[in-house]
């Protein structure tokens, strides 16, 4: 790490340390040196087992595929070797290892085993524990401590709903394995309801987030994230150029850390991080009443969002119209009140009990601006960015600011800062 030590006025003491760049920002992707089998089960699904072996892949794994019979019904494993550039494995009588017993070989290799889709047959097959076929027989030879096993379960809503199903999920669960879950919509059969599986995306997002260390395991953390919308009157309003992204980001990192998280979001067209409860807002004092009531059940508080200053005194409940006159409308505005102070100054920040960490969007004298509204804010740990700069896009570069010392992160993703930044508020938890 080089720690650079430079005075600034009016804050001589700070000490501004900089993050090396090359121990922070890997080369490659999340997935890097895991290796992941990936099983596929008969269900419709396996259409979409071709896209999560590619996305896998650009994340950094290498991709085992084994397919059930019932898989190679749906999709061919020509196209699974293709995409995974591996020979795809489908028999437990596969004599191409040395040692003819791939039901150990694969098994021992992986990181993780991750069988996507699952289906209910192939979910009862497991909580038996038959070994009949070479999917389920790797599952059962898998050491158990050290070899996880991701579930990724698509059926019709019946046959998920059914009590069986749901039994066999449970037991699955307590023998170990982690469920996935299941999405909810338009089903092959054209029924609608629970069942699907997860998309690709969603699917990557969960193994992404397995392998991610737990250094936020028991805390509950509220987030706040994009612009606000003060209304003129129904159909006009005053919002900011916010995007959200950097605290959708550090939700998501904060549940990949373990944390149980809840993300209230002004208006942003952003899909919800996975595991993430979000609550949706419009206005600065709705999302001061979405935090409040929350508040209290959390350990930890991150304000992202980019909170209008003012809003209008009045609404008009009507459009304002021209009335020919050229003649403009005259606006009176109120201060909103100040979420972040607010938390920080309660009894529960003041005592320990929650951590607030507030964010400073500046357009100059990052480091000066940073350290004087970490004051005046009253939080623990402030963290700087340049707005105009940042506003839109997936990357960033952050200035870290507490009572005695400056941290710079590199540019880097929005994605890569917040995993730092929730290591960071996870290390001075622990102080
Ligand atoms: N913040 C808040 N509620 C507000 C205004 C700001 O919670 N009504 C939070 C933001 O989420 C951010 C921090 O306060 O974490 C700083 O926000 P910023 O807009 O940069 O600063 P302001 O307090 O608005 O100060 P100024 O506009 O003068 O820079």
């Amino acid at each position: 790490m080089v720690i650079i030590r430079v005075s600034f006025r009016p804050f001589c003491s700070a000490t501004l340390r900089r993050m090396e760049p090359n121990t922070l920002i890997p080369a490659i992707g999340d997935l890097a040196n895991k290796h992941i089998l990936l099983g596929l089960t008969g269900g419709i699904a396996c259409y979409k087992s071709a896209e999560l072996c590619r996305l896998l892949i650009k994340q950094g794994a290498t991709v085992q595929v084994v397919m059930t019979e019932a898989a190679t019904q749906f999709i061919t494993p020509v196209t699974m070797q293709a995409l995974s550039n591996r020979p795809v494995v489908c028999s437990q009588w596969d004599a191409r290892a040395p040692n003819n017993m791939p039901h150990i070989n694969l098994g021992r290799e992986a990181d993780a085993i991750v069988i996507a889709p699952c289906s209910a047959d192939f979910i009862a097959r497991l909580v038996q524990g038959r070994s009949d076929e070479l999917l389920s027989l790797l599952c059962l030879a898998r050491p158990i401590n050290t070899v996880p096993l991701l579930i990724a379960p698509a059926m019709n809503r019946e046959m998920w709903a059914h009590p069986a199903t749901q039994r066999n999920m449970a037991q699955l669960s307590d023998d170990g394995a982690i469920v996935l879950g299941v999405g909810n919509g338009d089903q092959a059969c054209g029924e609608t309801g629970d069942g699907r599986m997860l998309e690709p995306a969603e699917l990557l997002e969960e193994v992404v987030a397995f392998f991610q260390p737990k250094p936020l395991r028991g805390q509950r953390v509220l987030v706040t994230a994009g612009p606000t919308f003060e209304a003129i009157d129904p159909v006009r309003g005053i919002t900011n150029l916010s995007s959200g992204k950097m605290g959708f980001s550090i939700a998501r990192a904060a549940r990949e850390a373990g944390a149980e998280v809840t993300l209230v979001a002004g208006p942003v067209a952003l899909a919800t991080p996975r595991g993430v409860t979000r609550i949706d807002v419009q206005s600065a004092q709705n999302m001061l009443a979405a935090v409040m009531e929350r508040a209290q059940a959390a350990t930890v508080f991150v304000a992202t969002a980019a909170v209008a200053d003012w809003r209008p005194a009045q609404a008009a409940q009507q459009k304002i119209k021209k009335d020919g006159s050229g003649q403009t409308p005259v606006l009176q505005f109120v201060e909103n009140t100040d979420i972040l102070a607010t938390l920080a100054q309660s009894a529960r920040a003041q005592s320990g009990a929650l951590f607030c960490v507030g964010f400073a969007a500046e357009s100059q004298d990052l480091l000066a601006n940073a350290q004087a509204k970490r004051a005046r804010k009253g939080v623990p740990l402030l963290v700087g960015n340049i707005g105009p700069a940042t506003f839109g896009k997936d990357d960033n570069a952050l200035l870290l600011v507490d009572a005695h010392s400056a941290t710079e992160l590199p540019h880097a993703s929005k994605l890569h800062l917040a995993r730092q930044l929730v290591a960071e508020i996870a290390h001075r938890l622990q102080k």
